[in-house]
């Protein structure tokens, strides 16, 4: 738990001073999006645009180009927090929220439409909201599977192992 928290403590300190992507990035991101996928991307916070653009560049040299998909992966695996709108503060309330707070205590407020615990309920979603955005559009099926699992336990990974440890690794860093 203490290594999370070093995490989001530095997660936390990056998305104070978030940095636009240059538009050689935007291209870069661009190419390993179909047109859709991009365009709901687009829409993330300029922090969560900079995250995912950190650790498609992390993962990228051991995926490289054979695993276009999980390349997307990589690039949209948040992508289920633009249901939840928070601001930089608002996530941190909500990471912080998630990591002590069990998700099975919050489940009695799925009933709600909106408000404050609606928007919780969403962020810790955030994975099962991604994998339902993608499967509307165009996203490969290794795309989708990776969105939905990246905070499930190793043993529930369906992407292959060496594949998702880099992916994991790459979004703790
Ligand atoms: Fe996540
Ligand atoms: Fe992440």
């Amino acid at each position: 738990m203490f290594q999370n928290f070093f995490h989001l403590t530095k997660r936390f300190w990056f998305s104070l001073k978030p940095q636009e992507l240059s538009e050689k990035d935007l291209n870069w991101v661009r190419s390993h999006l179909s047109e859709s996928e991009f365009a709901y991307w687009e829409k993330l916070s300029t922090a969560d645009k900079d995250h995912s653009f950190r650790v498609a560049k992390q993962a990228e040299s051991e995926i490289g180009e054979q695993g276009k998909e999980f390349m997307a992966a990589a690039l949209l695996h948040d992508i289920g927090k633009l249901e939840s709108r928070f601001t930089t503060f608002g996530k941190v309330f909500a990471t912080l929220w998630c990591l002590f707070f069990p998700f099975r205590k919050m489940e009695k407020w799925e009933e709600r439409t909106k408000g404050l615990r609606r928007r919780l309920i969403d962020y810790a979603k955030h994975p099962e909201l991604g994998a339902e955005l993608l499967k509307g559009i165009d996203s490969k099926q290794q795309t989708i599977a990776w969105v939905l699992e990246h905070h499930s336990e190793r043993e529930k990974w369906e992407t292959p192992k060496e594949i998702a440890e880099i992916l994991s690794s790459s979004d703790k860093e």
